[in-house]
């Protein structure tokens, strides 16, 4: 019965998928960011270069700003072939996959060069795989940027942060990195974080200078810390069925299109952050605070603990491959 509707459900994605003579493949890529994003820019250059060259064949409509579907559902979307591409951030997935949790491991990469040389490596590319059971293939790591942490108080030392409420994404890392804290660690949408703000729910947020400008966090999130402490990085996805039920001519060339994006993207990235935390700078409203040496390291203590709360999820071998790519160990 269960192969039976399983061949039923092929049949019917497939049929979706190669329906040229009723017109284009659609593919629908929702996002929960602005356009103005590196993510929300790779979006649209994905569907700018699909039309250019496979127009006749594939159209492709981006929803950002969770305008289709959000943190919560997007997911589940993606396995019911209700969207056909995502690229939520790698803190998303621990439902799917426990080895993904590596990227939220606190002071683990030193700068976005560092992560960029993991997702290259064997480790790495491995990791695109690690969800194909649950029939989610990993295309390619599009990057944001290293995280910097947000509150209604300045933060300079690890303890300020204690008693806070903190809005986090769904990660149990991340959720165990504030608790280390002596904070109170929040899962909310992405979309729902800035009115979380404003109502006073929570005083505190950790995020990219992308996310932190573009959702205008800064007159409810008067100090952001310089903190460089974890990275906020995608993975563009899809759905394995629909994916393969593609044409191989149309799959190689949908491909090349991301190869090319994914390149631009990660190439436009640091960038993008650094211009958005000059706007925060020059906006008057945010107090940049930046930390010593000593400091930096009283938080990398505070936070370091969850390492070896999370190693036998995550896999050793897994953390000692990302460990390597720091420039200092190398
Ligand atoms: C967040 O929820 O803070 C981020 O994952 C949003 C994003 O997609 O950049």
């Amino acid at each position: 019965m269960k192969s039976l509707f399983s061949g039923l459900l092929l049949a019917l994605l497939a049929g979706h998928a190669t329906a040229a003579a009723d017109g284009p493949i659609l593919i629908k890529f929702s996002h929960v960011v602005a356009d103005d994003t590196p993510k929300g820019q790779g979006a649209l250059l994905f569907k700018k270069l699909v039309e250019e060259r496979l127009g006749e064949q594939v159209r492709v409509e981006v929803y950002p700003n969770s305008s289709l579907y959000g943190d919560g559902d997007e997911l589940q979307a993606l396995l019911n072939n209700e969207v056909q591409l995502l690229a939520p951030s790698l803190s998303k997935f621990s439902q799917y996959t426990p080895k993904l949790q590596v990227f939220d491991l606190p002071f683990l990469f030193d700068d976005l060069d560092a992560v960029n040389r993991f997702q290259k490596r064997a480790k790495g590319r491995q990791l695109l795989s690690s969800m194909e059971k649950s029939d989610i293939t990993g295309l390619a790591y599009w990057h944001n940027g290293m995280k910097q942490l947000s509150a209604t108080q300045p933060l300079q030392k690890p303890s300020a942060a204690a008693g806070l409420a903190f809005r986090i994404q769904s990660s149990p890392v991340l959720e165990s990195q504030f608790q280390n804290l002596g904070a109170k660690a929040v899962k909310l949408p992405f979309a729902d974080t800035l009115q979380a703000l404003r109502s006073g729910t929570v005083q505190g947020t950790e995020n990219s200078w992308s996310n932190l400008y573009s959702q205008q966090y800064a007159p409810v999130q008067p100090y952001m810390v310089e903190s460089n402490h974890g990275v906020l990085d995608y993975m563009l996805v899809t759905n394995s069925t629909f994916w393969y039920s593609l044409s191989h001519s149309v799959r190689i060339e949908l491909d090349a299109i991301i190869d090319e994006v994914t390149y631009t993207v990660n190439r436009a990235a640091e960038a993008q952050n650094r211009e958005a935390r000059e706007r925060l700078a020059a906006s008057g409203q945010v107090t940049l605070v930046s930390l010593s040496a000593q400091e930096r390291e009283a938080w990398r203590q505070a936070m370091q603990p969850v390492w070896q709360q999370f190693e036998g999820e995550i896999g050793s071998d897994i953390i000692h491959a990302a460990k390597q790519v720091n420039r200092r160990s190398n």
